[in-house]
C-alpha cells in the first residue's frame, strides 16, 4: 500500500502531488503519477494560474486546466485547484495595463476572472486555492496590484465570487511560511476572521510547506500553528510540501535527516483531527520548481532523479 493508501487509513481524505503539463511525456514519470496507491490526489502546477488561463482581457484559454481536471476523473483523483487570485504569474494585461487600474476598473476583472474560472470547473474541483500568498512576512498585507487597488476588500470578495460560483467547492487561503507560530500565522488568522465575520465562506487553510531542511518544523510546532488555524472552524491541509536540501550537502546523511522532516509533517497532520490531506509540490528531483527557484538548492522531493524512492518515501508511510 503506497501513501495515498496510508493516509486514508489514518481517516484522511488524501495524499497528493502537483504535477505540470510537459511532466506528462515522461511515461515513467506519468506512471508514478497515475499510480492511486501513492496520489489519490493532483493539483495542477500551473495550468490554472492567471496567466495560462486569461491571457488577453476578452479571452480565457482553459485547455490545459480542462487537460487536469479530465486527468484526475480518469485517474478518480481529487482535484486541488490552484489559484484564483495571486500576485505572480498575471498576465501582461494586468500587470502592465494601458491607462492606471482603479477600484472602479479592476473589481469588475477580479469578480469575472473568478466567476469564470470557478463556474468552468464547477464541481470538479474539491478545493480552490481562492487567494494565495496575501502576506508578506510580518503578517501585514503584501503590496500587490490587487491590494493597491482594491484594499483587503479583495480578499472577502474572491472568496464571496467563489462561493457563489461553485457552491460545493471547498475554498482556501494558502500561503508559505506559515508552518510554525509567528507575525505571518498570525496573518492568516486574521483573514480566515475577516472573511468569516463578513458571512462569506472560508473552508480552509494551506500550509504551502516549502521547507528548509535542517529548519523544517517539528512535529509539536507544526500540529501547534495547524490547529491555530482549525480552532477558527476551518480545515487544514499542507498543500505544497517539499523539503529543499543545499546541492553541497546532498548525499546518504541529507537525505536521512529530510526524512524524519518529511515524516513530522505527516506525524503532525495525522494528529490534527482537521487536517485533511498533504500534497507534495512534485514527486521526483527530476522535475522539480526547487533548483530553478533557489540557487545551490534541491533535491527536495520523494522520488530522486532516476525516480527511485529515497528515505523520506518509507519514512512517510510509517509516519502514517
Ligand atoms: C511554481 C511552479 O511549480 C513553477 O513551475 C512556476 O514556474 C512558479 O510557480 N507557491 C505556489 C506555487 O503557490 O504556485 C508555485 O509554483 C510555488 C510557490
Amino acid at each position: 500500500a503506497g501513501l495515498h493508501a496510508a493516509a486514508k487509513a489514518s481517516g484522511k481524505l488524501y495524499f497528493g502531488t502537483a504535477f505540470d503539463d510537459p511532466e506528462l511525456s515522461d511515461l515513467p514519470f506519468a506512471a508514478l503519477l497515475n499510480n492511486t496507491s501513492d496520489f489519490g490526489q493532483i493539483t495542477p502546477g500551473n495550468a490554472m494560474k492567471f496567466d495560462a488561463t486569461h491571457p488577453t482581457p476578452t479571452q480565457y484559454t482553459l485547455s490545459r486546466a480542462s487537460s487536469a481536471v479530465s486527468l484526475a476523473a480518469a485517474n478518480g483523483q481529487l482535484l486541488r485547484c490552484h489559484t484564483l487570485v495571486w500576485h505572480s504569474q498575471l498576465p501582461g494585461w494586468i500587470t502592465n495595463p494601458p491607462t492606471p487600474w482603479t477600484n472602479d476598473t479592476l473589481t469588475p476583472v477580479l469578480q469575472e476572472h473568478i466567476h469564470t474560472l470557478a463556474s468552468a470547473f464547477k464541481g470538479r474541483c474539491a478545493a480552490w486555492d481562492v487567494v494565495n500568498e496575501a502576506l508578506n512576512e510580518d503578517g501585514t498585507w503584501r503590496d500587490t496590484v490587487w491590494y493597491r487597488t482594491i484594499g483587503e476588500a479583495y480578499v472577502p470578495l474572491a472568496f464571496e465570487v467563489a462561493a457563489k460560483a461553485d457552491p460545493s467547492v471547498k475554498l482556501y487561503y494558502n500561503d508559505y511560511n506559515i508552518e510554525s507560530e509567528g507575525a505571518k500565522a498570525e496573518g492568516v488568522r486574521r483573514i480566515v476572521k475577516l472573511v468569516k465575520d463578513r458571512g462569506i465562506p472560508i473552508h480552509g487553510v494551506g500550509l504551502q510547506a516549502h521547507l528548509v531542511s535542517g529548519s523544517a518544523p517539528s512535529t509539536a510546532d507544526l500540529a501547534r500553528v495547524m490547529v491555530s488555524y482549525t480552532a477558527l472552524g476551518v480545515d487544514a491541509a499542507i498543500t505544497e510540501l517539499d523539503v529543499r536540501i543545499k546541492d553541497a550537502d546532498a548525499g546518504a546523511t541529507a537525505e536521512t535527516r529530510q526524512a524524519t522532516e518529511y515524516a513530522n509533517v505527516i506525524k503532525a497532520c495525522k494528529t490534527v483531527a482537521r487536517c485533511v490531506g498533504v500534497t507534495v509540490w512534485g514527486i521526483s528531483d527530476r522535475h522539480s520548481w526547487v533548483p530553478g527557484t533557489f540557487k545551490g538548492e534541491g533535491h527536495a522531493l520523494p522520488w530522486d532523479k532516476d525516480l527511485k524512492k529515497k528515505p523520506a518515501y518509507k519514512a512517510m508511510i510509517d509516519a502514517w
